[in-house]
């Protein structure tokens, strides 16, 4: 059989078509690494994130020199925690889930884009080289305000970046011939141990304790105050960890004199 040469040029053409096409699907399914949302991670009960080991304190965490992970929750209409904030040259991994409804987690200027699923956990990891920030916006519709959902990605200079929290417990009032307790919680999520100064100060008293936590642990450390040295009054106060810095007031009031200026006019 004589197939004319025109003839075979189209045939050969059209079968390297078919080729190309079905190389580039395979490519696009596989190639990139494309996965559906929740294929390597377990799921999560939505209802009882709060409860969650991972997700009931969204947060960011080192888990090895370079390496951190982040635990997000998307909700109606914000991102928690918000901003994120990572070092640079890190090798970041986002576990994102959803409280609610469906969400995305898309950080603008990047190719991370993943669908916020409740019950279900996104994996990405993404590599920062550079300090700099970006926005997060949700690209599912999500309700009224799903255009004003939006988060904040800080990817901050190594020396300006750590992981502490710190929160205090501190009575409000207290007896001009009692003790005022400031419990102070510090909070260490990077690997290393942190070593630095608690430092309150209350009315003209300043009380320092040096404190060391443990890497990936947290440390509270009670500091007594004598209402006496303070005397009467309204006394502010401050609790500064490194850069983070807790205030309120403290009032020493004598419950006996007050009852007595009540009687006063009795008398
Ligand atoms: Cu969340 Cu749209």
């Amino acid at each position: 059989m004589n197939i004319h040469t025109y003839e075979k040029v189209w045939l050969v053409a059209a079968m390297l078509l078919i080729v190309t096409f079905i190389a580039t699907i395979t490519y696009g399914s596989v190639g990139l690494g494309i996965a559906m949302v929740g294929d390597q991670e377990p799921t999560v009960e939505p209802t009882e994130l709060g409860d969650d080991e991972r997700f009931g304190d969204p947060r960011v965490e080192q888990v090895g020199e370079n390496e951190y992970e982040a635990y997000v929750v998307a909700q109606t209409f914000s991102y928690q925690p918000d901003p994120i904030e990572v070092p640079e040259n890190s090798r970041v991994t986002f576990y994102v889930t959803a409280r609610d409804v469906i969400h995305s987690f898309s950080i603008v200027g990047t190719n991370v884009n993943t669908m916020a699923i409740p019950g279900e956990v996104a994996e990405m990891t993404v590599e920062f080289d550079e300090a700099g920030e970006y926005g997060i916006v949700c690209n599912e519709y999500c309700g009224p305000d799903h255009h004003n959902m939006e988060g904040e990605l800080h990817v901050v200079p190594t020396e300006e970046f750590d992981l502490t929290d710190l929160s205090v417990d501190a009575p409000d009032e207290v007896d001009p011939d009692g003790d005022a307790e400031f419990t102070v919680e510090i909070e260490n999520r990077q690997l290393e141990d942190l070593e630095t100064t608690v430092v309150l100060e209350v009315g003209d008293e300043t009380l320092e304790e040096e404190i060391v936590v443990p890497g990936g642990e947290t440390t509270e450390t009670t500091i007594v105050v004598d209402a006496a040295d303070l005397g009467e009054g309204d006394h502010d106060w401050t609790v500064t960890v490194d850069d983070y810095e807790e205030t309120g007031t403290l009032s020493v009031i004598d419950p006996d004199a007050e009852n007595s200026d009540g009687g006063d006019d009795d008398e």
